[in-house]
């Protein structure tokens, strides 16, 4: 199995060639300097999804380890755990039916202005099989695409839109959710469709599944592109997929990445806690690179 030889305070080890890493090795809980947590943070930037594996958090613990990584980012669907308004449980019991929450392909909140920069989702009782994430990376479809399909898209903003968000989580029975989370359905916002990561530089294509539009034309001729971009995401050497154990946390650059839920745990109960960090407004990548990496 690789490891990344420039990780010395814990082990990284690539998931596939396309994104993700677990860390072994480190225990967040007890309180690391802030070397570690800087050396966890420059693993996310390179693999954009790291499942730390083996950690034993308290919610207490829990809220600690993500305030370390940046102020929350704000949650406008979900209601928060109590004592905790960072914290949302997700519970899913054995007889449970219907969908799981998340099993579409998608970036957490992208209707917001600043979409949350990182989600943690800490794995407290997870299934002995099933209930994995798979993630995808939007910097990989960037990278596929023509130089032709990279101009065009960098001409664009993008509409997304918070509509139907209440619909979906509502019918999770378990969830709970803020009392004005149907104020989203009124909520669009505009994100540049060719971005680049504020730390990185990297472009990334800022595709969702709450992309209502390109400004200045009609969902449904927007449709068929999003649709084609959407399908070179989730090509499986694009992808990645996160096995659970009890004690993982999971954590992603959530607008460089999509990632899904996988319904296939019947009879297993999964109950995991997710937290996220405050991110950026999307920034467009500059004209010159899209050009430069177009030529
Ligand atoms: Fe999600």
């Amino acid at each position: 199995m690789l490891r990344d030889p420039d990780f010395r305070r814990f082990e990284v080890l690539p998931i596939t060639g396309a994104l993700g890493a677990e860390i072994r090795g480190v225990d967040l809980g007890a309180h690391p300097d802030d070397a570690t947590f800087e050396d966890v943070r420059r693993a996310l930037h390179r693999y954009h999804v790291l499942a730390v594996r083996e950690q034993k958090l308290t919610t207490e613990a829990y809220h600690q380890v993500a305030r370390r990584f940046g102020p929350f980012s704000g949650n406008p669907v979900h209601g928060p755990m109590p004592g905790y308004d960072d914290i949302v449980e997700f519970i899913r019991e054995p007889d449970d039916t219907g969908k799981v929450i998340g099993e579409e392909w998608h970036m957490d909140l992208a209707w917001m202005a600043k979409p949350p920069g990182i989600t943690m989702l800490y794995g407290h009782e997870v299934p002995p099989v099933g209930g994995d994430t798979c993630f995808a990376s939007l910097e990989q479809v960037y990278k596929s695409l023509s130089p032709g399909m990279r101009r065009m898209l960098a001409s664009h903003t993008a509409v997304h839109s918070g509509k139907g968000v209440y619909e979906i989580n509502a019918a999770q029975k378990r969830l709970a959710l803020r009392p004005d989370a149907r104020k989203g359905d009124d909520v669009e916002v505009e994100h540049p469709v060719i971005c680049a990561h504020p730390v990185t530089g990297k472009p990334y294509v800022f595709i969702s599944s709450v992309l209502n539009r390109f400004k200045g034309m009609t969902e449904a001729e927007t449709k068929p592109i999003v649709d084609y971009l959407m399908g070179v995401a989730i090509r499986p050497e694009f992808t990645c997929r996160v096995r659970w154990q009890q004690g993982t946390l999971t954590m992603w650059n959530n607008p460089v990445v999509l990632h899904t839920a996988i319904n296939d745990y019947s009879g297993y109960r999964r109950v995991t806690y997710r937290t996220t960090v405050e991110g950026w407004v999307p920034v467009a990548a500059p004209r010159e690179l899209v050009a430069s990496q177009a030529a």
